[in-house]
């Protein structure tokens, strides 16, 4: 099967899929969304398939987020649908019996940390950079970067990451226990790669048993969920984000009113 927007190849039992659209920094926009879901989806009942990678391609970008310039026809109605589009893809990465990790070889931001956040695990390399500055645009994370960022690194410091947007590099993202190992860019596939390789000799019963049984320890219910998409709905009708949106794509800085 060939993808627009992303490349995938097998090796052994492992699927790698590499996020494709390397002048926007391999942002995610619908149809990325929509062909990674088919992807998920083949993976996840392919018995021949025993674990995936989600990395960028290029050098400098895991995912920088979502397609911002698609933000600028969203309403209220398809602002909420688009939110809740990512959730259930994201969920399902998170709700896969099989390991999705992430392999961040560069920006991860906005949607593509949290697409980091829903794999099992991260693994990044050394320029790698993480944030959530959907605040600068006058929006907050949709696709459930409010709940898994929180769950993952404590309120106070994912709180301070979503207010501020300010980015943190690879080594505070370890620090963190947002990214379990560091490495040089060349042996970033290789490490996400050895780490599957164990996994994958496991029996494979056991290892969905603890995705699962470790998924029940996070779970808080829907309500942040539900929140977090109502939200964005609410917030990309607004002047505030209309005015952080094309501050964006003009490349000049945003003026918020509270408005
Ligand atoms: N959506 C759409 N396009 C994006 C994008 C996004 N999230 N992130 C980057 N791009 C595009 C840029 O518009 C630019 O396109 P152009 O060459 O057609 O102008 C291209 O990708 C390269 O990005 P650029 O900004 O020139 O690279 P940089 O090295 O100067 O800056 C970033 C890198 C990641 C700091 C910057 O691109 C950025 O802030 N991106 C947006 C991050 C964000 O807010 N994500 C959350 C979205 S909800």
């Amino acid at each position: 099967m060939s993808y627009q927007t992303l490349t995938t190849s097998i090796e052994e039992a492992l699927l790698l899929i590499t996020i494709n659209r390397p002048e926007k920094l391999n942002a995610l926009n619908q149809m990325v969304l929509s062909e990674l879901e088919q992807v998920i989806d083949d993976f996840i009942v392919n018995n021949a398939l025993k674990s995936a990678i989600i990395t960028g391609s290029g050098e400098k970008a895991f995912i920088a987020g979502a397609d911002i310039a698609e933000f600028t026809t969203l309403d209220a109605r398809s602002g909420q649908a688009l939110s809740e589009k990512g959730q259930r893809l994201f969920s399902k990465i998170e709700n896969s019996g099989k390991p999705i990790i992430a392999a961040v070889n560069g920006f991860a931001l906005g949607g593509g940390c949290e697409l980091a956040l829903a794999c099992h695990f991260r693994v990044a390399s050394e320029n790698a950079k993480f944030g959530q500055p959907e605040v600068n645009l006058g929006l907050l994370p949709g696709y459930g970067g409010t709940q898994r960022l929180t769950r993952l690194i404590g309120k106070g410091r994912a709180l301070e990451l979503l207010l501020t947007g300010n980015m943190i590099d690879a080594v505070t993202a370890f620090q963190y226990g947002l990214v379990n190992h560091v490495v040089p860019q060349p042996e970033l596939l290789i490490k996400a790669k050895s780490l599957l390789a164990v996994i994958n000799t496991k029996a494979p019963l056991a290892v969905a048993g603890c995705i699962a049984a470790a998924n029940l320890a996070d779970a808080n219910g829907t309500a942040g969920y539900k929140k977090e998409a109502q939200s964005f709905g609410e917030l990309i009708v607004t002047e505030d984000a209309k005015e952080g949106i094309a501050a964006f794509l003009e490349k000049r800085k945003a003026v918020f009113k509270g408005l």
